[in-house]
């Protein structure tokens, strides 16, 4: 929705999983777009990914939800899915060098793993190592708001 209105010149496309669709759809109706779409269905890890090439694709507060092997698999399907020279965008909390970038970072991440034994903020140099092997080459790593960062990446044509 935020972005939708900042930037009106891009056609977003939503998607998550199927049991969010509702929410998804009460803040689209709530906060109307003519560029927001309705979500589509998207399991990272499924082999239902749409067809089409993205000029850029946005995931946000993902990477420390997922299981790893579920990360692994949306790096390579987003490079696929992405046109030559686009970007993905991956926003959320991030590990440097086993660091965490705040002690309520470091907190946050002992309550992911209490929830789901799998959860945990990822380390950025296994996240870098996944867009490597996927061909997309790091642009931009910005600091943001409540120790949450914004990593870009550019798929090498
Ligand atoms: C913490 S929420 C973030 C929601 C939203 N992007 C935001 O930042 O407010 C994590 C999201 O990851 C989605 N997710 C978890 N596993 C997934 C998977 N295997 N494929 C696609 N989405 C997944 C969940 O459905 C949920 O919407």
């Amino acid at each position: 929705m935020w972005f939708a209105n900042k930037l009106p010149h891009l056609i977003w496309q939503t998607s998550d999983l199927v049991e969010n669709h509702r929410a998804i759809l009460q803040w689209i109706h709530d906060y109307p777009s003519a560029n927001l779409r309705p979500p589509i269905c998207l399991n990272v890890s499924q082999d239902d990914w749409p067809d089409s090439d993205f000029d850029a694709i946005y995931s946000a507060n993902t990477a420390h939800i997922m299981a790893w092997h579920e990360v692994q698999s949306m790096f390579r399907r987003v490079a696929s899915s992405l046109q030559a020279n686009g970007l993905f965008c991956l926003y959320g909390p991030m590990k440097y060098a086993g660091e965490f970038t705040s002690e309520s970072n470091r907190l946050f991440d002992l309550r992911l793993r209490e929830q789901v034994a799998h959860r945990g903020i990822r380390e950025f140099s296994a996240i870098n190592q996944l867009a490597l092997e996927a061909n997309l080459i790091l642009l931009d790593d910005h600091a943001m708001p409540a120790n949450n960062r914004l990593l870009i990446w550019q798929k090498i044509s």
